[in-house]
């Protein structure tokens, strides 16, 4: 098998000082803001993988139904000999796409990209021993800053699934598609997977599912910031908050503190008082329409080939290529 070492972008120690710097800044910030990529240590991705299974909450079920359904089109046009994975985590929704890939006889070359690397290695090593004449090429790195480590190639199948790009504000996005717009040539494909606007009642149920698992997902977050940042929030003076913003068109994710409470986070010596109903933002999560995910691909310079959609118009899936 031919597995390479991790390309490594993010020393751990940088990791840490990034969460330090984001933490500092956010917390300060009006209104006070945690970024979501801090959800994800080992427990949070347990449970983020329990939420995916919650009667509520609908994308995860949603897309591997039009991955199902499109995976033989989407191997075909692509007819890709590089798959790249952004945020591929354990490369659950990807097996799908490799299983077809690999059959249809074109692929050469798996790249998973993760910020966590241990998440990386498992994955890698699973695909790489399933897959005995696969090069897989793991690569560390944060897709806002790194997506130029991509290696090169030709005919290569870039996938970003899940709505990840939800949880990025619309500046963000633009500069995110630009990013991608630029390691990709022709010959290349970007396939993404988008949540879609709905009724804000099921939005709002799938992101307070009634088990709490969401629930306990973002209260999370305060214990990865007790833990690495040595900060001492009380977690149970916390409630989940999720509310709609029409306006937006973005789910919110909130902490309430229930209580008045000071909250120190020693490593990096900051002090906040935090009022009885004060609140703290810890993700958007974007939902889109056809035509906003259509114009901001093109003004990235990418051109929608094929957009899939399931017959509630839940989540799509798109592919496009560089224009
Ligand atoms: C993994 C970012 C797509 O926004 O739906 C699930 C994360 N947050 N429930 C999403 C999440 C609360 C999820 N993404």
């Amino acid at each position: 098998m031919t597995l390479l070492a991790l390309d490594h972008h993010l020393d751990p120690g940088s990791l840490a000082e990034q969460m330090a710097r984001d933490v500092a800044a956010g917390l300060v910030w009006t209104p006070r803001t945690l970024p979501p990529k801090y959800f994800y240590d080992a427990a949070g991705s347990v449970l983020f993988d329990q939420i995916t299974r919650v009667p509520e909450y609908y994308p995860t079920r949603t897309e591997k139904a039009l991955l199902e359904a499109h995976v033989a089109e989407i191997s075909e046009i692509s007819g890709a000999v590089t798959l790249m994975e952004l945020g591929s985590g354990t490369s659950e929704k990807t097996r799908l796409l490799l299983r077809t890939l690999h059959d249809a006889g074109t692929l050469k070359r798996f790249v998973p990209f993760d910020v966590d690397p241990a998440i990386l290695t498992e994955a890698s090593t699973a695909v790489a021993s399933e897959y005995p004449g696969l090069e897989v090429a793991p690569v560390v790195g944060d897709f806002e800053k790194h997506l130029m480590q991509l290696p090169r190639g030709e005919r290569r199948l870039l996938a970003f699934l899940g709505s990840t790009i939800g949880n990025l504000d619309p500046d963000q996005r633009a500069a995110f598609l630009n990013g991608v717009r630029g390691t990709l040539e022709q010959g290349d494909f970007f396939l993404l997977g988008t949540d879609l606007v709905k009724s804000p009642e099921r939005l709002v149920a799938a992101y307070d599912d009634a088990q709490g698992v969401t629930a306990a997902f973002n209260k999370n977050v305060l214990r990865v910031l007790n833990r690495d940042l040595d900060a001492d929030f009380d977690v149970d003076a916390f409630e989940h908050v999720a509310v709609w913003d029409a306006e937006n068109e973005w789910i919110e994710m909130r902490l309430r503190s229930t209580r008045a409470q000071s909250v120190r986070v020693g490593r990096i010596g900051l002090d906040v008082e935090l009022e009885q109903g004060e609140e703290i933002r810890t993700e958007i999560s974007s939902k889109f329409r056809r035509a906003a995910v259509t114009q901001e691909l093109a003004r990235a310079g990418l051109e929608i080939t094929h957009w899939w959609t399931d017959p509630a118009n839940d989540f799509a899936l798109s592919l496009s290529r560089p224009v």
